[in-house]
């Protein structure tokens, strides 16, 4: 063994500091913005029914944006809401001056199609960066607006690791919120991307290869510990809750984290990882979509 390796001295990637830096920069962002051109981004939050993850999200969604400076409106909707009126709901906010972001929170309830709603975003200002716009302009070198979990996963890349050329990155998972907009900023930073999903085979070998994983796939430790190639580094954006033997939950990521940390040279914890970093990117995209809106320079803090 190496002189001075620690087999269980894997780095915690501190998604929570990292986001509480993301939303400083934000709010001076913010500032900026109010004080030279008198521009307040705003965002729109709207939510269908009573999922009581959704409210939860959606409270802390409203609370940060509020925290750092810009308007926050909330929508919401009785659970028998008709998709009609939810689509002109959206319209309204499309055309509304001070709505600068639109999200509108996922899961919707069945006898809605999720696609349409999405696509009746205006993309300019879908901060959520699901519209087929969107997810085209990241797909070929486009400046679109850029889905915030995995916007969120890169910044903690770039900062750990710089220069990603080459590495080979394997993401579990395939999910259009995660998986594909993953895989596409990885290739951007010149990685060498595998795409693995439920019907892979093998995954724990495809997984040993990887010098970069990127856990999105939903199933709690899905990912081995013992698969982890000495030295990778591993991001987990799973958020699994389980019930333990007392009858209390708690969250689990899609990584074996423990066994991981044995081999990972940095390792993103659950809760406190991945997580706290969307709400923080989500804000940052807000701004993003005001400046483009009101075509003034997003300001460098
Ligand atoms: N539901 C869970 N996560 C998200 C998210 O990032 N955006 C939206 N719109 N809905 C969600």
């Amino acid at each position: 063994m190496d002189e001075g390796f620690n087999p269980m001295s894997a780095d915690i990637i501190d998604g929570k500091a990292f986001a509480a830096n993301l939303k400083q920069d934000v709010a001076a962002q913010v500032a900026i913005l109010k004080e030279k051109y008198d521009l307040v981004p705003g965002l729109a939050v709207v939510l269908v029914g009573e999922d009581p993850a959704s409210h939860i999200y959606v409270r802390n969604k409203n609370k940060s944006t509020a925290a750092a400076g810009m308007n926050s409106f909330e929508h919401r909707l009785e659970p028998d809401v008709s998709e009609a009126e939810l689509l002109t709901l959206v319209k309204n906010l499309n055309e509304d001056p001070a709505v600068h972001g639109i999200l509108v929170q996922l899961p919707l309830p069945k006898h809605i199609n999720e696609a349409a709603v999405i696509d009746a975003i205006s993309p300019e200002k879908d901060v959520d960066g699901f519209h087929v716009i969107n997810s085209g302009l990241l797909a070929t070198g486009g400046r679109g607006m850029v889905p915030c979990t995995p916007l969120g996963c890169i910044m903690m890349l770039r900062a750990r690791l710089g220069d990603m050329s080459g590495l080979n990155a394997v993401i579990v998972g395939r999910s259009n919120i995660v998986g594909k907009p993953m895989a596409q900023l990885l290739l951007n930073e010149n990685c060498t991307v595998t795409m693995a999903h439920s019907r892979t085979r093998d995954l724990a070998d495809v997984v040993r290869r990887a010098d970069i994983v990127v856990a999105a796939v939903g199933v709690p430790e899905l990912v081995k510990g013992s698969w982890i190639k000495q030295g990778a580094t591993v991001i987990d954006v799973g958020i699994n809750r389980i019930e333990k033997p007392d009858g209390k939950t708690r969250l689990i990521g899609d990584v074996e984290y423990a066994e991981a940390a044995k081999h990972a040279a940095a390792i993103t914890p659950v809760p406190g990882g991945v997580g706290p970093m969307t709400i923080a990117v989500l804000l940052k995209n807000t701004v993003t979509a005001a400046c483009r809106q009101a075509g003034v320079e997003e300001p460098q803090v």
